[in-house]
């Protein structure tokens, strides 16, 4: 398959492109970071330039849109509503329009964030109520691809990884402070289903061999609490677990409010996806084997900090 990725640069994006370049044929698209030495094809360009997206998509051709751009940073996007709007609702709903009408499929990365954590265990079927302009931004947008291009696959998301900073998931923070023996708080009132990007990336992959269509949540098969994330993220590195303060996400003082209970039921992929979804422990354990094997240093070196767009 030929695949053009958004978000190249990204958390998801880049494992994203890693991992479905080992099989298939990748474009990655990048804004204002630049990449070097992928194993992938990168492009630079801002999608929310309707000629120069419609342009790519021309010239590229792709069987599929892996669509993982986003403003994905919550306080982001309270800081500027209308930038939030532009990424997360107006630009996924112009991508299905132009890919509808270029016939290759899409698949949309949405977020667990849609519910406002009141319960938990939400299904494809519970009604959303997002509590944070991102989102609300991310509803509209999955939303609007579903209702523009009914074939589309829309995934509501969690995930953790390495990245190209070395900063951006909430693993990293555990792992960075830990290892340099900080103490770090951990929200021990929010609960979610983290995967690891790789394993996303490949259920993914999966799902769209299988040719699947319409909503679907993609996360952990258990759920457990950002605290507890980091008690099993410091035993499955061997590094001191007392380092990790219990906190409440009321004590943060962030902006954009947090929904507690953010844990999704897996139960319709479930009942058609040919393997058991990762738990958590086997998430981690890969996350430490890909540390070993110098993945989160290679992912650094594609990091092209002098060609920055600013
Ligand atoms: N991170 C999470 O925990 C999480 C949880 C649930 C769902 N999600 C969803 O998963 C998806 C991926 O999130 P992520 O955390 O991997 O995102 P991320 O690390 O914040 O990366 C965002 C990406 O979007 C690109 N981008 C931003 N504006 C662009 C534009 N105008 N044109 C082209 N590209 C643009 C960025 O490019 P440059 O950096 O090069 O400018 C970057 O590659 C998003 O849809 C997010 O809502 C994330």
């Amino acid at each position: 398959m030929r695949l053009l990725i958004s978000g190249a640069s990204g958390l998801l994006g880049l494992n994203f492109a890693l991992e479905a370049c080992r099989e298939h044929e990748v474009y990655g698209i990048v804004h204002r970071r630049r990449l070097r030495q992928t194993p992938f094809t990168s492009i630079q360009c801002d999608l929310t330039d309707d000629a120069a997206r419609r342009q790519l998509l021309r010239q590229i051709s792709p069987d599929w849109v892996v669509h993982c751009a986003a403003l994905a940073d919550l306080e982001a996007c309270e800081a500027d509503p209308p930038l939030a709007k532009k990424l997360n609702t107006d630009l996924p709903a112009k991508l299905a329009e132009d890919v509808s009408n270029g016939g290759a499929r899409l698949l949309h990365v949405s977020t667990d964030a849609v519910f406002d954590g009141q319960r938990g265990g939400y299904t494809e079927e519970d009604e959303p109520h997002p509590l944070s302009v991102y989102a609300q931004t991310k509803l509209a947008g999955e939303q609007a691809v579903l209702a523009i291009h009914p074939n589309a696959l829309v995934v509501r998301v969690n995930f953790y990884g390495w990245s190209l900073s070395g900063k951006r998931s909430l693993a990293e923070f555990f792992f960075n402070n830990l290892r340099t023996g900080k103490e770090t708080p951990g929200f021990q009132d929010v609960f979610f289903c983290p995967l690891l990007a790789n394993d996303l990336a490949k259920i993914l992959l999966t799902m769209m061999k299988m040719d699947l269509k319409g909503l679907y949540h993609v996360v952990a098969c258990e759920s457990i609490s950002k605290y507890g994330f980091g008690v099993e993220l410091a035993r499955a590195f061997g590094l001191d677990e007392k380092l990790i303060r219990p906190s409440s996400v009321l004590e943060a003082g962030l902006r954009a409010s947090r929904s507690p209970n953010m844990t999704l039921s897996v139960a319709k992929l479930q009942s058609v996806f040919p393997q058991s979804l990762p738990d958590i422990r086997q998430g981690l354990q890969r996350f430490v084997a890909l540390y070993r094997e110098g993945y989160s240093e290679r992912l650094r070196s594609m990091n092209d900090e002098d060609s920055r767009v600013l």
